[in-house]
């Protein structure tokens, strides 16, 4: 189908969530790089946000998922599959976690990490209500997590959102401290916030949260969405830290595509009950499956250690354009997690067109922000190689 009459058709059939699209249809990828209809390659530094962390045509996941399509894609959760058990023991393995839940999405991780956080408090006989969360986060699209979502252009069509959900300034410890007591359920963070505009939290605002959530007996709960799975150059973005949530959330870029999140919980507080909550497809052997090849090439020796490599040269390639480009303020983040801030009055839509045009796939961030999310795969000259096409896609615009 041409691109015209795909974008009527989705004009007339899907509902407009997603404004003006890209007037780009993909119908290939191989490597790091994606082929539009008219075969057109652009070199991917958005990874279907943060999700394909091991490129396209993988051989290693493709054998493996062809294996299981063969095998069971899908059976209840009346009965064990063993993809699922092997998975939830392998992410405990490798991280502070105890206890493991499957879902389908970020959102419903977040959403199934707070309702374990009020669950916890109710079984204990002291219930408590209310959540904190920072402003510029981003925690999903459910009633609760968009409530979490300390962003009110997200919210406002939804009131009445879910009662007790308290927004701090992120990164600042004295609202932090006037905003938790002994009436919060869990305390919700981004180690970076990524949709926010790629802002990491600072060692003592995380540091500080951990404590204040002991102090008060509140749950921490960290969204390792966007940052888990090794984006950063660890396995989960709070290892930087030092911190150990009690709560984790992940989802994108463990199923490499499929569709697979999970709640990880410390032992004290998994306090579900059978009936308390469920899913259908959560934890099928398919998805499953794709997040067993996907932690494992991770956990492989050298892996993460090379996006750390890759990232810091990278960033330090991009910082280095600061002093050419004006129009770039600043260049933060960690490992393949990057983003580079645009002056205010920089068109960022006209730049992220023509690094299009140059053949690089970029997302944004909080307006004027370029958020670059490649395939932890890229190699190091196809990731340097945007750095010059930056320079030139912002002097054109
Ligand atoms: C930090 C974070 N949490 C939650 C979500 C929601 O995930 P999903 O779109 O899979 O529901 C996202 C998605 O961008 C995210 O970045």
């Amino acid at each position: 189908m041409d691109i015209h009459t795909l974008m009527a058709d989705d004009k007339k059939y899907y509902m407009n969530t997603f404004g003006q699209r890209i007037p780009i249809c993909f119908e290939k990828g191989e490597d790091c790089t994606l082929f539009d209809q008219n075969g057109k390659e652009y070199l991917d530094f958005l990874a279907g946000i943060a999700v394909n962390t091991l490129g396209y045509g993988d051989e290693g996941f493709i054998g493996a998922l062809e294996g299981q399509l063969e095998k069971l894609i899908h059976c209840s959760n009346y009965f064990y599959n063993e993809p699922q058990t092997s998975l939830a023991k392998l992410l405990c393995q490798n991280s502070c976690a105890d206890k493991v839940f499957f879902t389908n999405s970020g959102a419903e991780a977040n959403e199934g990490a707070m309702k374990l956080a009020r669950a916890y408090f109710y079984k204990k006989g002291q219930p408590r209500e209310g959540f904190v969360s920072a402003l510029h986060s981003f925690h999903g699209r459910t009633i609760a997590t968009v409530s979490a979502t300390g962003q009110e252009k997200y919210q406002k069509p939804f009131a009445p959102l879910l009662h007790g959900v308290t927004y701090v300034p992120f990164n600042d410890k004295e609202a932090l401290a006037a905003a938790v007591t002994e009436n919060t359920a869990g305390l919700m963070l981004e180690c970076i916030q990524g949709e926010g505009g790629v802002w990491p939290a600072t060692q003592e605002y995380l540091e500080f949260a951990r404590e204040l959530c002991d102090e008060t007996g509140t749950l921490l709960i960290l969204d390792e969405v966007q940052t888990g799975m090794g984006r950063t150059g660890k396995l989960f973005c709070h290892e930087h830290y030092g911190v150990q949530p009690d709560l984790f959330t992940i989802a994108k870029a463990l199923g490499n595509g499929l569709p697979i999140g999970a709640v990880l919980s410390k032992d004290f507080c998994a306090s579900f009950e059978p009936g308390d909550h469920g899913t259908t497809f959560g934890g099928n052997p398919l998805c499953c499956t794709a997040g067993l090849y996907v932690l494992g090439r991770i956990t492989l020796p050298g892996f993460l250690e090379s996006v750390t490599q890759k990232g810091s040269n990278f960033k330090a390639a991009l910082s280095s354009l600061m002093q050419y480009c004006p129009k770039i303020v600043d260049v933060r983040g960690m490992g393949l997690m990057i983003g580079v801030q645009l002056a205010a009055d920089t068109p960022t839509a006209k730049v992220t067109a023509k690094l299009r045009e140059l053949g690089y796939i970029v997302g944004t961030a909080d307006g004027n922000v370029l958020r670059l999310l490649p395939p932890l795969v890229m190699k190091e000259d196809e990731l340097l190689s945007i750095v010059p096409a930056i320079k030139t896609a912002i002097s054109e615009v």
